[in-house]
Order: C-alpha cells, then structure tokens, then sequence
C-alpha cells in the first residue's frame, strides 16, 4: 500500500460539497481524467457553473446522483452540515466514502477516545469508510499536485476497510500525490486537527519521514518530529 499504486484513469467520483478541499479534488479529478459529479450548493447555479468551468467529464447533481454508481464519493463540508448533506445523499450500503472533514465548529461530536473518523464513520452505516485530503490547506494541496515522484507530498489514508483503502490509494496515486496507510479508524488521531506535536496535521511529509510515522504508528509510539524540507 505504502508504494506507488497503479493508475484508474475514467472512473465516477462524486463530490459532496464542491468548495476549497472537495473543488480542489473535484479539479484535480477531471484533469486525471476521472468522470465527476460535484453537488451540494446552497446555489444550485454556482454549483452547474463550477461543472462548466471543470469541463472535461464533469457534471452538476444532487449529493443521491454524486454517490449512485460512484467508484468513490468524496465528502467534504463543514463538520456541522455533515448529517445534512448525508440525508441527501441516502443509503451509503457498500460507497467507499472518503471523508475529508475535521472536527471544527457545533454539532455533534466524538466521545472522549474516540476519533473523528470513527465518529463519522458511525453516522455512515453500511459504507466502506475511509478518510483522507485533510490535513493540509486546500492552497497547499492545490500548488504541490503532481510533484515529480521523489518529491510527492502525501495524502494520508485511514480507515477500517483495506480494499477501499487500496481504491482511494489509487485514485490519491492519480491525481498526483503520494497515498500512506496511517492506519484504521483508532490510529486516525494523530492525523486529525488540532495541529499539534505528535501529529501530522498541518504538516507536509513526504514518503521516508510519512514511513517513519507510520512505523512509529504500528509499534505503538509517538511518532518522529515533524519534518522539515527546503
Ligand atoms: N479549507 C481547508 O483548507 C481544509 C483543509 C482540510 C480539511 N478541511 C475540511 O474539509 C471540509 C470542507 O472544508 P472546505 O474548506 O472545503 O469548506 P467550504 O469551502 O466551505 O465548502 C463547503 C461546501 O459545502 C457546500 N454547502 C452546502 N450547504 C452548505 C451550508 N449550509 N453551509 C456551508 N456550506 C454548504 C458549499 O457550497 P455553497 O457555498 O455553494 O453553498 C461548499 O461547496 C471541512 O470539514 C473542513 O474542516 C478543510
């Protein structure tokens, strides 16, 4: 999984909520050569002009038509809108849902212990959970995609599901960064906000320190200083 994944090039993704991080992925989708659909606007108009100005294979639709026959569905609004626009998305049975919200703002929350992402993936029965894209701007994210590879900034991944994981990694490997297994649902902490020592939240890594965490991560210890790169 820690290595480069072989591309899928011509793939649905639907996008739930289209703005910095989820139109972030939703561009570099469409310029990988993906099929999108972005939905979820308070403006239904912005959002088919947003499709327009992607061209490519993208298209404006409602957070049910994002995930019908999706090979993966990017959720990406505000921690406190997230049941509302999975209401509007309906049965999530067998999507591989990639969440990329941090705990911010009201609305409910994780119990002390637990991750934001088994809180989220509690409120997503019956999809094949998995999170990513969030622990760096969305400018950042969007000025390093498709770096040359020795250089590739990583999207980290967790999740409880390792066959979606391997999907996300592949789509991550598409658009031009480079995907790392954190782990599942309990490791996802030190990959969620706040930005803090002994996370990777907020910082760039690339893949010898991202492997640095990650067997820190397994062994059960806190993981190296943050990197540094000129
Ligand atoms: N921004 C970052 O740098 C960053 C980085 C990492 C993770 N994240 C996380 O990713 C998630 C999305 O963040 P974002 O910055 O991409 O958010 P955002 O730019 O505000 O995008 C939210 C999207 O949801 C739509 N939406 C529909 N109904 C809404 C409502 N009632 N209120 C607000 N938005 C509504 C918005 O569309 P309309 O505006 O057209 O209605 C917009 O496309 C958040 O959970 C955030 O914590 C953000």
């Amino acid at each position: 999984m820690n290595e480069v994944v072989s591309q899928e090039a011509f793939v649905k993704i639907g996008i739930i909520g289209a703005g910095h991080i989820g139109g972030n992925v939703a561009r570099q989708a469409v310029r990988a050569g993906h099929e999108v659909v972005v939905s979820f606007s308070r403006d239904p108009e912005t959002l088919r002009a947003f499709a327009a100005e992607l061209g490519g294979q993208a298209v404006a639709g409602t957070p049910r038509e994002a995930v019908t026959g999706a090979e993966l569905t990017v959720l990406s609004v505000p921690w406190s809108i997230v049941d509302i626009a999975l209401e509007q998305a309906g049965s999530l049975d067998g999507t591989l849902m990639v969440d990329t919200t941090n705990h911010f703002g009201p609305g409910p929350g994780p119990v002390a212990g637990q991750t934001s992402a088994a809180f989220n993936a509690a409120r997503m029965p019956g999809a094949r959970y998995t999170k990513s894209f969030n622990t760096l701007t969305a400018g950042f994210q969007a000025q390093v995609v498709d770096r040359p590879v020795e250089d590739r900034v990583v999207q980290w991944i967790c999740g409880d599901d390792p066959s979606a994981k391997e999907l996300l990694a592949a789509f991550i490997d598409s658009l031009g960064y480079l995907p790392i297994d954190l782990g599942g649902l309990a490791d996802c902490a030190v990959m969620e906000s706040p930005r803090r020592p002994g996370s990777v939240y907020g910082e760039e890594y690339r893949r010898a320190d991202a492997e640095a965490v990650v067997a820190a991560v397994r062994a059960g210890q806190p993981i190296p200083p943050t990197p540094s790169y000129s």
